[in-house]
């Protein structure tokens, strides 16, 4: 559909569509979007890959190494925001999220099918952020103990479209995923 920007229906949908799209295609612009969380009320962001992303639940997975600044961070505060520009669709998505921090046996399965060399970023010593000697004075153990999944749970959306003419929608959990314009 050439004109989704123009319905509520048409944005959300096209939202969920670029999200999958992020899980599924390592080249596409919603594979990595930036990742913010708050530490002492400062805001903290970072590249992440988005590794799941369920419309039914409107939850978004990413992993992580249990010992980064951003778990510390969201033990703090479990807010955190994913921000993807997709250029192609002239479409910015912003998503506020509540974060849960999965370790252990409720992510198993998920280890199980992270691939080997993948695994070895989970577990880095000293732990991520850690000041050391020279530059390549750490290791890469591949430790599943260390693997945590950040379930995120999608409290708003905010989309905008800078076609030629520019709109903005936003949803929310608390209104059941229904849409509303914005000002842009
Ligand atoms: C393309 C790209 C993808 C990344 N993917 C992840 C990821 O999925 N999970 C993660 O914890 N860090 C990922 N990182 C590293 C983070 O951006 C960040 O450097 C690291 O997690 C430490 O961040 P923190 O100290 O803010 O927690 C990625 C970095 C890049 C450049």
């Amino acid at each position: 559909m050439s004109d989704w920007f123009k319905t509520l229906d048409g944005i959300h949908d096209r939202i969920w569509q670029t999200l999958g799209r992020g899980v599924a295609d390592r080249k596409h612009v919603a594979r990595t979007p930036t990742f913010t969380t708050v530490r002492d009320g400062k805001p903290e962001a970072r590249t992440i890959v988005l590794r799941a992303a369920d419309p039914k639940t409107h939850a978004l997975d990413v992993h992580t190494d249990l010992g980064t600044a951003k778990v510390a961070s969201l033990r703090q505060s479990p807010h955190a925001t994913f921000h993807i520009w997709d250029q192609k669709q002239r479409l910015q998505i912003r998503l506020l999220t509540t974060v849960d921090i999965l370790t252990g046996d409720a992510v198993a399965d998920i280890w199980a099918n992270v691939p080997d060399p993948a695994r070895e970023v989970y577990g880095t010593r000293p732990s991520p952020g850690t000041v050391i000697p020279d530059a390549l004075d750490y290791k890469k153990p591949a430790d599943f103990e260390s693997f945590a999944v950040l379930r995120c749970a999608i409290s708003e959306i905010d989309a905008l479209h800078l076609g030629d003419e520019y709109r903005r929608a936003a949803f929310a959990r608390s209104r059941d995923w229904q849409g509303q314009w914005l000002a842009p």
